[in-house]
């Protein structure tokens, strides 16, 4: 017999607090089931272990004290201003549509604008539509394909968003974090 998966509710439970090491094993799980080769205990030691002086961000969900997602940033100084690039996003299958994500982000984006960052950028699976709809709600758009980034071929879509350090996109973190609240 199939088990019932229960409706997911939203994500007002829970708390987004900095990644740690304590995290890790249940991140290395998500990872398993989110990509086909996703990251292992080292790359993410190695990722936390950058945090502050390598420009690296990450940011956990946690209901209880249990991760349910976690994203991640890296900042880097350019001349015209920084950029970041968003290096990892990823929620529990049981927590999607809850908003984890959306609230990921709004955290993301309030640390890369407290950070003088101008333009933020990712890429993304071109079958991963439902993430391309996340990141347009953040004002990201296409802009451009790298052909077969990602393992058995598939293309990553490269998506920008030019207005981070903008004085409006405060207002627009404003109102997704009302609309989740809302929600
Ligand atoms: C992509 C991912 C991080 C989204 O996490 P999430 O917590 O479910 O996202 P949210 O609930 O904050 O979604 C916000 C909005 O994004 C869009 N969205 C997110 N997932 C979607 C999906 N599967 N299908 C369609 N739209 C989707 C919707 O507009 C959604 O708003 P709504 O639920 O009110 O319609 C999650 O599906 C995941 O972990 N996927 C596997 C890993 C991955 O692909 N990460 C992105 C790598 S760049």
């Amino acid at each position: 017999m199939n088990a019932v998966r229960l409706p997911a509710t939203r994500s007002s439970e829970t708390r987004i607090v900095p990644m740690s090491r304590r995290h890790i094993p249940r991140a290395v799980e998500l990872e398993t089931q989110a990509y086909p080769r996703g990251w292992s205990r080292s790359v993410f030691r190695s990722e936390l272990d950058q945090v502050g002086r390598g420009g690296r961000r990450y940011l956990a969900a946690v209901d209880g004290r249990r991760l349910v997602g976690y994203a991640g940033l890296w900042v880097v100084a350019g001349t015209g201003g920084s950029e970041a690039h968003i290096t990892n996003v990823v929620v529990d299958p049981d927590r999607r549509r809850c908003g984890v994500a959306t609230r990921l982000l709004i955290a993301l984006a309030r640390e890369a604008r407290a950070s003088g960052v101008t333009g933020w950028t990712l890429e993304v699976r071109a079958s991963a539509t439902g993430a391309q709809d996340l990141y347009r709600k953040f004002g990201f758009a296409p802009a451009g394909v790298r052909k077969a980034y990602y393992e058995q071929g598939e293309d990553a879509v490269v998506m920008w968003c030019h207005s981070i350090g903008d004085d409006g996109y405060d207002h627009l973190l404003n109102q997704l974090e009302l609309e989740e609240q809302g929600a």
